[in-house]
């Protein structure tokens, strides 16, 4: 009788987990709304960054960024402290550069969205 609920524990975690993941993801990193969309700030930084470079970015900052200590949001930090942050970590997680450079556009493009 006992082996029934251990499946059922089971996915109650699982579903738990799942959850909270979405709900990290969900709330980090949301442009401020300015009146300026996040690609016309990211054109600014650099004039070649399309959409899909910036939801590259989003990507990496919420999946690969995430792995050690859930994804950690550009918007708590000056833009200084985080540049020198994701740069220890670009160097910790063993990026490529082809993830490097879309996550610092993406992030960049962030924090000047936020006048940081
Ligand atoms: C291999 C595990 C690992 C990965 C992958 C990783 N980090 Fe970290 N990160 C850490 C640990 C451990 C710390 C705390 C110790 C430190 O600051 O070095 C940390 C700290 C940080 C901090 C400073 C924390 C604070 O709240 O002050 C930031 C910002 C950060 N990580 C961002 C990132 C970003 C962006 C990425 C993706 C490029 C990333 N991390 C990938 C392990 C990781």
């Amino acid at each position: 009788m006992k082996r029934i609920f251990i499946p059922a524990a089971f996915a109650a975690v699982s579903l738990f987990i799942a959850n909270c993941a979405a709900k990290k993801t969900a709330t980090v990193a949301k442009p401020v709304s300015n009146g300026t969309s996040l690609l016309e700030t990211a054109k600014g930084i650099d004039p070649n960054a399309t959409q899909a470079i910036l939801d590259m970015g989003k990507q990496i900052l919420t999946t690969n960024c995430a792995r050690c200590h859930g994804a950690k949001d550009p918007l708590k930090f000056s833009a200084e402290e985080w540049n020198k942050d994701m740069e220890r970590m670009i160097v910790k997680a063993k990026m490529t550069e082809d993830q490097a450079s879309p996550l610092r556009l993406y992030t960049k493009a962030l924090l000047k969205q936020a006048g940081k």
